[in-house]
């Protein structure tokens, strides 16, 4: 197979949702129709979201051999899907709004019970921030829930997508009864038996097919006629160019933990899933389909051995060809290194490649030199952008405990600072080190980490902070003068960037307010 049919057979996404919703039953239900897993129960990966936090550092003890499921690969007729795995925990999102970076789209799902939760809002964010497609899978039908035309709304409000509905539910919870695919026409008809879930599917010609009264009680095909005749006046028909624009999302209805609508899903995804995207970098964009390697890291996984300080860092090939044991630049260290075991991640086993196609995502072993974001290429000197880092929801002062241990600790915070695990932030004034995090469960692990891993102890103070902004100003003068007043709420991020500290809202109303040219942002890239 040439060079641009393995680019064009790829297919690279994310599953996104409020932990929950059913991100992993689904993973798992398209891994065993891509024959990746043979039972179901294999991806435990996200597990952590619902263990207190001691088993989380067992867990964690343990990452070794979850390393395999962070990416999981299989071939579905004939293209190759990659999966990436994004955890669960809502402590995590920083890590999973850095995977968002590396995939070319996403499925959503949403808990038809629920509806739109804030953790979907936050994420769904990120990717209309970068026009990456998004399919919308609606799950948990089995049970009662929000009424469809709500929910559209729902989503179309809070996630600010425009939808658009592939299928549409006939029943919920006890009256389920299966869906109505409105893009080919077919009813798929829903009959639990026990455990074991059936699925039939029936080719109809239009919703006046009498074929829909003879397997659906009167007053549910009544309904679905009456809905599906409002979705249609009210929603434009699916339009692909839209869908791979980032611009509209189809929507689909199932069940995961049954088995229902997740094949409907799958055949449609890859029938309309994008191939690798163009990667936009701070020289120039590059296309996939270009000669020459590049491709950067997005993740950086460690611990696998704690003695060894062993890391895999994660990168997404965005152009030309990755071989083993050829000499790559590593952009910012301006160095030559070459990998002698890269790693792919296939039916969720390990193993190694010789080669690999952009759209790919490959495991790279590292003793400490990557950073998040790391640029390699055979020679140019890029850098891919768009790995922002996030305002931080929690801060604390973090403390040295060990006097002895100074160096070891300076260390250790900086290479988890470098593997994404939290940011940390200088005071100008005083030259205290701040650590923001998304949730409370990574000053723990942080803590953890530092003395099991780097031998350092820390403790933490409270330090009362509501937001970290990055700033801009057209006028450099003005950035300057905010600077040299605002001193004692200054800080310097891991990159050496300006971060305003603000204490309060009201602060920070305060200061847009006193200086209305300068620009405060919630993510460090603008
Ligand atoms: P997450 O990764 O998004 O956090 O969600 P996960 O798949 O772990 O699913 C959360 C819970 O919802 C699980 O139940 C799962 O079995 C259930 N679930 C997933 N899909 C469906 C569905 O279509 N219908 C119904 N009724 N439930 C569904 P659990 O009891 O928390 O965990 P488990 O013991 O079943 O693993």
């Amino acid at each position: 197979m040439g060079f641009k049919e393995e680019i064009e057979r790829r297919r690279t996404f994310a599953i996104i949702s409020h932990p929950d919703a059913g991100k992993t039953t689904l993973t798992e239900k398209l891994l065993l129709f891509g024959g990746a897993i043979q039972v179901a129960g294999a991806v435990k990966s996200n597990k952590i979201k619902k263990t207190a936090t001691s088993d989380f550092m067992e867990i964690e003890k343990q990452r070794g051999i979850s390393v395999a499921t962070s990416v999981m690969g299989f071939e579905y007729r004939d293209l190759q899907v990659n999966i990436l795995d994004t955890p669960g925990h809502k402590d995590f999102a920083e890590d999973t709004y850095r995977t968002l970076t590396a995939v070319d789209s996403v499925i959503v799902v949403i808990d038809v019970a629920k509806g739109v939760e804030a953790q979907t809002e936050k994420l769904v964010e990120v990717c209309r921030m970068r026009d990456t497609p998004v399919i919308v899978f609606v799950n948990k039908l089995d049970r009662d829930g929000k009424d469809g035309v709500e929910l559209l709304d729902e989503i179309e409000l809070k996630l600010k997508l425009n939808v658009c509905p592939l299928s549409w539910p006939i029943g919920m919870g006890p009256d389920f009864k299966g869906v109505y695919n409105i893009y080919e026409s077919k009813l798929n008809l829903f009959s639990p038996h026990g455990k074991q879930t059936t699925e039939e599917v029936l080719q109809i010609t239009d919703l006046s097919d009498p074929l829909l009264d003879e397997h659906i009680p009167e007053r549910l095909a009544r309904e679905l006629r009456e809905e599906v005749e409002i979705i249609e006046g009210v929603y434009p028909s699916f339009d692909k160019e839209a869908y791979l624009a980032g611009k509209q999302s189809p929507v689909f209805f199932g069940s995961a933990i049954n088995n229902f609508g997740v094949k409907e899903l799958l055949d449609c995804f890859v029938e309309i899933a994008p191939t690798p995207r163009p990667g936009n970098t701070e020289e120039r964009e590059v296309l996939p389909t270009e000669d020459k390697f590049s491709g950067f890291v997005f993740k950086i996984h460690a611990n696998i051995d704690p003695k060894h300080r062993d890391r895999i860092a994660f990168v997404r090939i965005c152009s030309g060809m990755f071989e083993r044991n050829k000499n790559y630049l590593h952009v910012r260290a301006d160095k030559k290194l070459k990998f002698s075991n890269p790693t792919s991640f296939m039916a969720a086993k390990k193993s190694i490649v010789d080669v690999a196609y952009p759209g790919d995502i490959i495991g790279l072993y590292d003793s400490g030199k990557f950073k998040i974001g790391d640029t390699l290429t055979e020679g140019e000197k890029l850098h891919f952008k768009g790995i922002p880092s996030f305002s931080p929801e929690q801060f604390r002062y973090i403390v040295n405990a060990d006097p002895l241990k100074a160096k070891q600790l300076a260390k250790g915070i900086d290479q988890l600072m470098d593997e994404g695990v939290a940011q940390l932030f200088q005071q100008v004034m005083t030259n205290r080190k701040i650590i923001g995090t998304v949730g409370a469960l990574q000053f723990e692990v942080i803590q953890y980490r530092l003395e099991h891993e780097y031998g350092a102890k820390c403790k933490y103070e409270p330090v009362s902070l509501h937001k970290a902004c990055w700033l801009s100003a057209e006028d450099p003068a003005k950035l300057k003068e905010f600077i040299t007043k605002k001193k004692r709420h200054m800080g310097i991020d891991k990159q050496g960037k300006d971060v305003f500290l603000a204490e309060s809202a009201w602060m920070l109303n305060m200061a847009k307010q006193d200086f209305p040219e300068v620009e405060f942002h919630f993510k460090s890239e603008m």
